[in-house]
């Protein structure tokens, strides 16, 4: 194991009826900007909660945050709070208000032009405006760690930034949130989470055990949650183990002390910025085959997933490592969701276009030896057609 220096100073208030408790939270001299989507959070009733609950303060609002938050619209949002002098920011949302609302916190008092925090992947952060966040959509793990990713439409850029200033002061998790998402975004919620785990934990053996286990325990919940949770979507206790799974999948503890991989979400990234496909749907396409192409560095790794999590015993190490890749492909498409390009109905021209993007944004050396080239990249792509 590596050596790490471990925070997470997020609090979470975790269960039914938390929304109420923003009171006790939001500092309240605050002049606070509430961040949220498009119509989902007013629809739900959500925002109303959120506004009685933050009763006298002095409050504005930001509606009109994209999914796959885009810095056009980010940047109204910064001029507004640097016209108006708030002080303090709630997201109200999934990942994608999230995300906004940690790289608005930190462009509000960034010297220089904005963008830049993206091109550099947050390295020249020297202060935050603080936040908070109330969870509507169980999957990115956004409301409890420090990384945001924001797409610039007028070039297709879409990229990642980390900085300890934007991890939300608190996170209010209600799991009956969950009751009104479309059945995509539950499907989606599971699959994105299930994959930070394997990103963090399908590499190479790096004697974490306590990671392992942790990783592996959170695999199997989300393979037990995920077909349930689309049959029976107002289960509370479904809902619960989803969304505290998400947020810990991404929380940081799975992956401590060791080398990650990431190569799926950077290959994902583009296809969601190129092609418009949901966030945890590109993941879904590309993980099988970089698990097939990747088969010999991932080999150790993948025989210990296939045992552990699916309980692939039998065979040569050959046909497990085959059956562990199917069975992490049939369990993406068991919740709905296609697993090849062309179930989008994308074809061969995806593959340069993509290839290009990941040039253009030096993602050229992925992965956690750093070996996926875009020539490994442009073979994962052909593996996913
Ligand atoms: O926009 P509204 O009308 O609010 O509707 C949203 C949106 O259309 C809807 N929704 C959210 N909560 C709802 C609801 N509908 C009904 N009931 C509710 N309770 O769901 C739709 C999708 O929302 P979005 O926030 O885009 O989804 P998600 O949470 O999957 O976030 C995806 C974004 O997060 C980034 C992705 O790249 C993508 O941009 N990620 C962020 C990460 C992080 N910060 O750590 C890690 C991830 O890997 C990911 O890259
Ligand atoms: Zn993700």
């Amino acid at each position: 194991m590596n050596n790490f220096d471990f925070c997470n100073p997020t609090r979470i208030i975790f269960g039914r009826e938390t929304v109420s408790q923003l009171n006790d939270v939001v500092p309240a001299d605050a002049k606070v900007m509430i961040l949220f989507g498009g119509s989902s959070a007013e629809k739900t009733g959500t925002l109303d909660e959120v506004r009685a609950s933050l009763g006298d303060r002095a409050v504005s609002e930001f509606g009109g945050i994209e999914p796959n938050p885009t810095y056009e619209t980010l940047m109204k949002a910064v001029e507004l709070i640097r016209s108006k002098d708030i002080d303090y920011l709630l997201a109200v949302g999934g990942g994608s208000v999230i995300d906004g609302t940690k790289f608005v916190a930190a462009a509000v008092p960034y010297e220089g032009e904005p963008w830049d925090i993206l091109l550099t992947g947050g390295q020249h952060i020297k202060s935050a405006l603080p936040f908070g966040t109330v969870l509507t959509l169980p999957a990115t793990g956004s409301e409890m760690n420090s990384g945001s990713v924001v797409t610039r439409r007028a070039t297709n850029d879409k990229l990642p930034f980390m900085h300890p200033l934007v991890f939300p002061k608190f996170s209010i998790l209600d799991p009956t949130k969950v009751y009104t998402l479309p059945e995509r975004q539950v499907a989606n919620g599971v699959a994105d989470a299930f994959v930070h785990v394997i990103e963090q934990y399908l590499t190479f053996p790096q004697n974490a055990m306590v990671q392992d286990r942790l990783a592996e325990g959170l695999l199997q919940t989300l393979v037990g949650i995920g077909p349930k949770i689309l049959a029976d979507q107002k289960n509370y206790d479904l809902s619960a183990n989803l969304m505290w799974s998400a947020s810990v999948a991404l929380g940081g503890m799975v992956g401590t002390g060791v080398r990650h991989d990431w190569a799926t979400h950077m290959i994902g990234h583009e296809l969601t910025a190129l092609y418009n496909i949901d966030h945890a749907r590109t993941l879904a396409i590309v993980l099988p085959s970089l698990l097939n192409v990747q088969r010999k560095d991932k080999a150790e790794k993948l025989l210990q997933f296939g045992e552990r999590v699916w309980n692939i015993t039998e065979g040569t190490e050959e046909a497990r490592i085959d059956q562990t890749i199917d069975a992490t492909r049939n369990f993406f498409e068991s919740l709905g969701i296609s697993t090849r390009l062309s179930g989008y109905d994308l074809g061969e021209e995806v593959i340069d276009a993509v290839v290009k993007q990941l040039e253009k944004h030096g993602m050229v050396t992925l992965g956690e030896h750093g070996n996926i080239t875009p020539d490994v990249s442009r073979r994962i792509l052909v593996d996913a057609l």
